[in-house]
């Protein structure tokens, strides 16, 4: 089965599209070819009022319905156009995240979230069964709904039983650095996995690189800012003394608590005055610290980064640095492009295979510890909902899934561009 999967994360900086041929095996391997993958831009006023929308900001209900639809159709579009870029017109389902407008965390629990972008949209322009809303089913089985990506890390990273011989001991931490960043710890292939957000990822450099710019630049690329400046250590001690890096795992966050004046108002009474590269380097350094302080003191042998920030040279370096004070043994840190999945598209993977999943009647959480899953959710559920809802598109699984191997072939067979501008809008005269 051919799946598309289209996700935007909290970065709201693009439309991120995969697809993959999926085959599950009798051995219960699940076989995954990469197709391709692209991502197209955020038409600039959609950008503009999502980012509005996020908290703090207030915002009335007419705003969320609209933004409902006109997200649901930008995804729509997307999808549309990513069908023919990335799969050569050969889809069989598509698995649309749409964008996160609100997660709703109280204190240890998640009570709810929203993610907007209305399935029928979508499902009106791919033509195409749509399976959609993969959170909240997790969230009301008592889990975080997030990170979802453990599943993907679970049956990937993890390791085959090695024997007797102790060889290829210790933990994968899959790390991806989106606007928030999160970890799935893994181990042997059987074992449970933890999974969390482990809090800003470059959430906060976004807002402090756009602001020191006037909004020229949307990121700090290659941590160049970062690399003129130097961390100032009681504003980065400030930061860190926020309770959610002490609270325990399972745990989820997002722009609800780093939202764009977290960092002034944190830095409000301790060094309200740091600014430019400074600021960038301390941002870069918090991300940085605050990963490795969640891996410290465990036998992590490997971190397999992926997302924007994993493009981020500075930050990785920085990690490399506070994780060797922090963890046992040497630990590499390398891309997760290097394994297979490409660092722009691996959330969009992962939607790809949740899709399978679903449609398949499969949970799309890994057990974690305590009898519970990853997310720390009480149950494994099926995630998502589907549009159309019938006819039901395709048979159950005969058994689970137990491990998820890459196809070995070159990556990217989509020819044209990784990276491409807003589609045209069709209501401005553009026909397509
Ligand atoms: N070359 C780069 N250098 C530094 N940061 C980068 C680079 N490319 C992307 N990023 C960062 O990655 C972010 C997008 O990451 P992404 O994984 O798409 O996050 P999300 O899942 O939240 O959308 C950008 O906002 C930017 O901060
Ligand atoms: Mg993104």
């Amino acid at each position: 089965m051919i799946v598309l999967g289209l996700s935007s994360g909290t970065s709201v900086d693009a439309i991120d599209a995969a697809a993959a041929d999926l085959t599950l095996g009798d051995d219960g391997v699940l076989r995954m070819r990469p197709r391709g993958h692209t991502e197209y831009a955020w038409p600039r006023a959609l950008r503009e009022r999502i980012l509005k929308a996020l908290p703090p900001a207030a915002v009335d209900v007419a705003e969320v319905a609209q933004l409902d639809t006109l997200i649901g159709q930008e995804l729509g579009r997307a999808g549309r156009r990513a069908i023919d870029d990335v799969a050569g017109g050969d889809v069989d389902l598509v698995a649309s995240h749409g964008q996160t407008i609100y997660h709703w965390v109280v204190g240890a629990r998640a009570r709810g979230t929203l993610q907007l972008g209305n399935a029928a949209w979508v499902a009106e322009h791919v033509k195409r069964p749509v399976i959609s809303d993969f959170r909240v089913a997790d969230v009301a089985a008592g889990g975080h709904g997030a990170p979802l990506v453990s599943v993907l890390d679970a049956l990937w990273l993890g390791r085959e039983d090695t024997g007797a011989d102790g060889a290829g001991t210790g933990l994968t931490a899959a790390l991806n650095i989106g606007g928030i960043a999160n970890v799935s710890l893994v181990g042997r292939v059987d074992d449970p996995v933890t999974g969390w957000d482990t809090g800003p990822g470059n959430c906060l450099l976004d807002v402090a690189v756009a602001a020191l710019t006037d909004g020229r630049l949307a990121y700090d690329r290659d941590g160049e800012l970062a690399a003129q400046g130097t961390v100032d250590p009681v504003a980065l001690a400030a930061l860190l003394d926020d309770p959610y890096f002490a609270a325990p795992a399972p745990k989820s966050t997002g722009r609800e608590l780093f939202d764009t004046t977290y960092t002034a108002r944190r830095l409000a009474s301790v060094r309200p005055g740091l600014t430019g590269p400074d600021l960038v380097a301390t941002l870069t350094e918090l991300t940085a610290v605050s990963v490795a302080d969640a891996l410290a003191g465990r036998d992590v042998r490997r971190v397999v980064a992926s997302g924007g920030g994993a493009r981020n040279p500075v930050l990785l370096d920085r990690l490399r640095a506070a994780l060797a004070e922090r963890v046992p043994h040497a630990c590499d840190v390398v891309t997760s492009e290097a394994l297979g999945l490409p660092v722009d598209a691996k959330e969009a993977y992962l939607f790809a295979l949740l899709g399978f999943l679903s449609a398949h009647g499969l949970p799309g959480t890994a057990a974690g510890e305590h009898r519970r899953r990853a997310t720390g959710a009480r149950r494994a559920v099926v995630l998502g909902s589907l549009t159309p809802p019938t006819p039901l598109p395709w048979p159950a699984a005969s058994g689970p899934v137990r491990r998820l191997a890459l196809a070995n072939t070159p990556h990217g067979l989509h020819p044209g561009p990784r990276t491409q501008g807003p589609l045209p809008d069709p209501t401005k005269g553009t026909s397509r």
